[in-house]
């Protein structure tokens, strides 16, 4: 997002993304990175979130060294003050000066909702439209909130976090698998803010955590969702006793390393406690699962210098996004021709 070299992937600058959760930002400044770019939140006078480049304007010390001060953030160098829209408001010792210079460093818009810092990825810009909003399974429902670190590229991560047919084998026993295949189809379309498939004539997953979300079985309903740029969602309903969501928020912090915010929700009959003491240790098998095999991919596509892929229908949403994000990067987010991208695909599961 600053110096741009040929991106291997897609950099789509004009979006807000997770850098951190509420509850990390507090008193003390944090370094993240978002897009290759070094950044430094902090929080406001009135105690708002703030985000901006982490490099002081004097001597180019990370600003994330330093400290807050009435809220204002001050490099541990020199002591450079800063205010949240990025100027330099003290230099300490200087006496005077005449035309007051400006010095500022770029400031990226900040907020916060649902208990996320969100960070939008283009300097000085303020965005007219808000962050993705986290929907709500409705009452009686719980969440649980995990976050994964993965060596991956963004693309990658997300076609791992909605792709169906490696559950059978990557997870074996925990997931899918273990039982006769059926045929089903998935119909995919293009929606507002991204692409959306639907699972039609699913059976129940034999595996451990479909047993303990529905011990009595029924009618899945499922939908696999991507939200431009960073959003994989899986969304599940086993009869009408289990809704269970996935929200997978990714935050690319370079082309090879993504953070993955993920937000499970689920409602069941089950007390919400006793889901979470069985579901919890499943979860975090999976995800690590995921993380190993991403990480080995990004390795391999180090090595061979990019993506040389093969591919089937029943790679059903992969390419499409990496295509979306392509076209995202120049700022093309338009749900463009419904035909042109939806699709019918038989498949076994
Ligand atoms: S480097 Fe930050 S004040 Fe000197
Ligand atoms: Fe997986």
């Amino acid at each position: 997002m600053t110096d741009s070299a040929p991106a291997p992937f897609a950099r789509v600058t004009r979006a807000w993304y997770v850098a951190c959760a509420s509850s990390e930002l507090e008193d003390l400044p944090i370094a993240r990175t978002l897009l290759g770019t070094p950044l430094v939140l902090f929080r406001g006078p009135d105690g708002k979130p703030a985000a901006l480049l982490d490099r002081c304007a004097h001597r180019n010390v990370p600003l994330s060294l330093g400290r807050r001060v009435d809220g204002r953030l001050e490099c541990g160098y020199h002591g450079w003050q800063y205010a949240e829209d990025g100027r330099c408001v003290k230099v300490p010792g200087l006496c005077g000066e005449a035309g007051k210079p400006a010095r500022a460093v770029p400031r990226f818009a900040a907020m916060e909702q649902d208990a996320f810092v969100w960070v939008y990825a283009s300097p000085d810009s303020d965005p007219t439209e808000g962050p993705f909003a986290l929907p709500t399974l409705g009452d009686g429902s719980v969440e649980v909130r995990r976050v994964v670190e993965v060596e991956s590229p963004l693309t990658m991560t997300l076609e791992n976090a909605l792709d169906v047919p490696h559950t059978a084998v990557l997870h074996r026993g925990l997931f899918r698998g273990g039982r006769e295949p059926r045929r089903i189809k998935v119909r995919v379309t293009r929606t507002a803010g991204g692409l959306q498939a639907e699972y039609l004539g699913e059976a129940r997953p034999e595996g451990l955590a479909a047993k303990i979300l529905s011990p009595s079985g029924g009618v899945v309903t499922h939908f696999d969702r991507f939200i431009l740029p960073s959003i994989a969602q899986v969304e599940y309903r086993l009869g009408m006793e289990a809704h269970f969501m996935v929200t997978s928020i990714c935050t690319p912090l370079e082309d090879f390393r993504t953070r993955l915010h993920a937000v499970i929700s689920f409602r069941t009959r089950l007390p919400g406690w006793l889901v979470k003491l069985f579901l919890n240790p499943v979860a975090m098998r999976i995800f690590r699962q995921d993380a190993v095999i991403l990480k080995a991919q990004a390795g391999a596509l180090r090595r061979w210098g990019g993506e040389h892929y093969s591919s089937t229908a029943i790679d059903v949403l992969g390419l499409q996004i990496a295509r979306l994000l392509r076209l995202a990067e120049t700022g093309e987010t338009g749900p463009g021709s419904p035909e042109e991208w939806a699709r019918e695909i038989d498949l076994e599961v």
